[in-house]
C-alpha cells in the first residue's frame, strides 16, 4: 500500500469514528450535549444535585471529595459541611451509603458506580436519559424511561420535572399482499406533556428550561468526574505549547550556530 492509500484510508476511519461518537442516543428526547469543563458554577451545581439526589444510590468510587473541591474551586470547610453526608473523610473516595445487596433487594438492579458513564456512555445519553421519564401503568413502579426502556430506577428528579406523559405519532403503512390489502401502525413517541407541573418555576415552559439546566449541571459534573484530569490537561496545554515554541527557536538558533562553518 503506498502513503497515498494509507492517508485515504486514516481519513475515512477517523470520519467514521467521529460520526459514531457524534450520533448522540437514539430515540426521544435525543439533543446534543456538550460538555464545558471550565464552568465551574454549573460543575458545583452539579455536584449539589448528584450528593442531593443520586448519591444516595450511586457511588463514585474513583473520585474524592478533596480532589473535587479543589477541581470545581469549593471551599473545603463549606464543602465537607455541605457535600458529604456518609460521615466519610475528605479524602475519602465517595461511596454511596448503600450495599449493593440493597440495591439489589429493592430495585431489582445493584444501582452501578457511575464514576465512568460519561465515557462509557457519553454525557448525551445521561442528559437525554434523565429528561426521558414517562407515565407507564404497564411498569412495576408505573414508570418507564424512552432512553432505557424498562430501566428500574425510579425518576429521582420528578419532583422538579414534574409527570409528563407521552404523545405518540402514529403512521398508518398499508400494502397490498394477494390483493388484500393489509395495514399496519407504527407508533413513535415524538414527545412529552405534563400532567404535574414541577416545582422549578410556575410556567410550564421555564420550568422545562430550568429542569433542562438541573440535568444538564448534573451531565457536566459526571462528565467531569469520568475525566477529572481533563481540567489539568486543558490548563498546562498553553505552557506545554508555548515551552515547545520555546525550545524550537533555540533548536533553530543552534542549528544556525553549528552549519555557520559548513556552508
Ligand atoms: C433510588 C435509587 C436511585 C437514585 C436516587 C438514582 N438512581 Fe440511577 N439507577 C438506579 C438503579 C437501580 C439503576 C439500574 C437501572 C437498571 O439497570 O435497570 C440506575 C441506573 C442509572 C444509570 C445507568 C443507566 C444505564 O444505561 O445503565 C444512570 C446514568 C443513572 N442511574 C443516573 C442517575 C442520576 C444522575 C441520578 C441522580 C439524579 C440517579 N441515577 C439517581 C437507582 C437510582
Amino acid at each position: 500500500m503506498n502513503t497515498k492509500k494509507i492517508l485515504l484510508l486514516l481519513t475515512a476511519t477517523l470520519t467514521l469514528a467521529q460520526a459514531a461518537f457524534a450520533s448522540g442516543v437514539a430515540g426521544y428526547p435525543n439533543d446534543t450535549f456538550q460538555a464545558d469543563l471550565t464552568n465551574k458554577v454549573s460543575l458545583q451545581n452539579g455536584a449539589k444535585y448528584f450528593i442531593n439526589y443520586c448519591a444516595g444510590c450511586h457511588s463514585l468510587q474513583y473520585q474524592r471529595y478533596n480532589h473535587m473541591f479543589k477541581d470545581l474551586e469549593i471551599d473545603p470547610e463549606i464543602g465537607a459541611k455541605n457535600l458529604i453526608f456518609t460521615g466519610a473523610k475528605a479524602v475519602e473516595q465517595m461511596h454511596t451509603g448503600m450495599s449493593a445487596a440493597e440495591g439489589l433487594k429493592w430495585f431489582g438492579q445493584t444501582p452501578p458506580d457511575l464514576s465512568l458513564t460519561a465515557r462509557a456512555k457519553s454525557g448525551a445519553y445521561i442528559y437525554n436519559y434523565l429528561r426521558g421519564f414517562y407515565l407507564d401503568d404497564t411498569r412495576p413502579l408505573g414508570f418507564n424511561n424512552s432512553i432505557f426502556a424498562g430501566a428500574s430506577m425510579p425518576n429521582p428528579l420528578w419532583e422538579l420535572q414534574g409527570i409528563q406523559k407521552p404523545v405518540y405519532s402514529e403512521e398508518k403503512t398499508c400494502a397490498t399482499v394477494d390483493g388484500k390489502e393489509a395495514c399496519e401502525t407504527h407508533s413513535t413517541l415524538t414527545g412529552f406533556d405534563i400532567v404535574t407541573p414541577g416545582i422549578l418555576d410556575k410556567d410550564p415552559a421555564k420550568n422545562k428550561e430550568a429542569y433542562d439546566q438541573v440535568v444538564y449541571d448534573i451531565s457536566n459534573f459526571l462528565s467531569y468526574v469520568s475525566d477529572p484530569s481533563a481540567l489539568d490537561r486543558m490548563r498546562m496545554g498553553p505552557w506545554v505549547l508555548a515551552f515547545l515554541a520555546f525550545l524550537t527557536m533555540i533548536f533553530y538558533l543552534l542549528k544556525r550556530e553549528y552549519w555557520r562553518d559548513i556552508h
